[in-house]
């Protein structure tokens, strides 16, 4: 099969990674990738919300399948462009129709799909311009601290968690009055759960699904789980308290509604479902959908699945997944993230990556990099993720933090204490 594989970033090296060890793939084409891409097959110098060009190139190239990395290209529509074109029906598109990916590209709708069908999440109210006495009427019935989210995609940013209801009703008519531009023409403000976070994926053909290893990220710039928000600045799997009782939880209440749920309101969905969950008091509830794979998260899950990602995508596109088989790989898998120093604030862009040939048994997956004048630079906040595996986190962390510090670029973090907590 010709594959082309959508995304720039640590998570499509993994999906990369992965998808090359597949005896199915003759080729694999990664738009636009970065530097650590090339290893796994030939980069092609094309934006992921390009459609035409990309379908163009897709016909060129006789391309089966497209895999989409990241939610915009999805929120954009790309399944449905290729789906409604005649010339690019027959290709296989890995990730939902644009009335799906609006389980991630719009906050209202997810909390309202998951009210209908019953999916644990928590209380809210949704209001916009001409609601704001409503919402600030609203912030006083709760306790802090106060969730505010913007409505829209607002790139990672859009959530803020408020210490004091002077601070929740300043920010909620700041974010109503433009602060996320048309991202935040509506808010969602919720009730604060308390608890560990944990990230699930499943690949689904629309009826069935196979559940994917699970993975913790650590979204905090500093140690301890302070600072800013960045992408996620490392991962652990398997997740120690996500234990089978967990799991079995989250698929029962939140997994096959879900599914079901896309089914029963006509939504095509053939890609991958992000449950972003919290446990509280033993009990999952959704903080979030994504429509697409995690990242950090996909550097770790990639090295714990076993099976051949290439027939997990037919099965999605055939509508075949209940026949596949999902084996996990029982060691641990962790990732640590080395980050351009001042990230997610201002940073540098351009230096020189060196060591990266002196790692050795961890998988070196490029998050943002480039090629200058034959040498691999700096191109982003989070750099590279260095993934390893051990009998047990602890072994894996060790071995990746050991590896981290052969690679050496100007200003370079990361943070020591990823899985520390669990
Ligand atoms: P989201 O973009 O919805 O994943 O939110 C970003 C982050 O904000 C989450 O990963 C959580 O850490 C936090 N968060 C979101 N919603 C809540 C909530 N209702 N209670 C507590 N923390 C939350
Ligand atoms: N790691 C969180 C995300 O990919 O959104």
């Amino acid at each position: 099969m010709k594959i082309l594989l959508l995304g720039s970033g640590g998570r499509e090296h993994a999906l990369a990674w992965k998808i090359a060890q597949s005896q199915q793939c003759d080729k694999l084409f990664i738009a636009p990738g970065n530097a650590g891409t090339t290893d796994c097959g030939e980069n092609v110098a094309i934006g992921v919300n390009e459609f035409d060009r990309l379908k163009t190139f897709a016909i060129e190239n006789q391309i089966d399948m497209v895999v989409v990395g990241p939610e915009d290209p999805l929120v954009n529509g790309i399944y449905d462009s290729f789906k409604n074109d005649e010339t690019t029906q027959h290709i296989a598109v890995i990730g939902p129709s644009k009335a799906g990916a609006v389980l991630e590209g719009s906050k209202d709708f997810a909390k309202a799909f998951m009210k209908r069908h019953n999916i644990p999440t928590a209380a809210y109210e949704t209001f916009d311009g001409t609601t704001i006495d409503e919402g600030l009427k609203f912030l006083e019935t709760l306790k802090a601290p106060y969730v505010l989210k913007a409505d829209g995609l607002a790139a990672g940013k859009g959530v803020l968690i408020l210490p004091t209801l002077e601070e929740a009703k300043r920010e909620l008519k700041e974010m109503l009055g433009g602060m996320f531009g048309n991202a935040s023409a509506k808010v969602v403000i919720e009730e604060f759960l308390s608890g560990i976070e944990c990230s699930v994926f499943v690949l689904t053909d629309g009826t069935n699904y196979q559940i994917l290893p699970e993975a913790k990220d650590y979204k905090r710039i500093g140690e301890g789980d302070t600072g800013l928000n960045t992408g996620g600045m490392g991962s652990v799997s398997p997740v120690p308290f996500a234990d089978k009782a967990w799991l079995d939880k989250v698929e029962t209440r939140i997994i096959k509604p879900t599914v079901d749920g896309l089914k029963a309101e006509g939504i095509d969905y053939k890609g991958f479902i992000f449950f972003g969950l919290i446990n509280v008091e033993g009990n999952p509830m959704v903080i979030e959908y994504n429509c697409r794979m995690g990242d950090p998260e996909t550097e770790t899950v990639m090295l714990r699945l076993k099976s051949d990602i290439v027939d997990l995508f037919k099965g999605v596109a055939n509508g075949s997944i209940s026949e596949c088989k999902v084996e996990f790989d029982d060691r641990s898998a962790v990732c640590v993230m080395l980050v351009s120093g001042g990230y997610p604030g201002s940073y540098q862009k351009g230096y020189t990556i060196e060591g990266i040939e002196k790692v050795d048994g961890s998988v070196v997956f490029h998050s943002g990099t480039a090629l200058k004048d034959g040498n691999i630079v700096t191109n982003g906040g989070r750099v590279i993720a260095v993934s390893s595996y051990g009998t047990n986190k602890d072994e894996a962390l060790k071995k990746s933090f050991t590896e981290a510090e052969k690679i050496d670029f100007k200003d370079k973090y990361f943070r020591k204490d990823i899985g520390k907590d669990l």
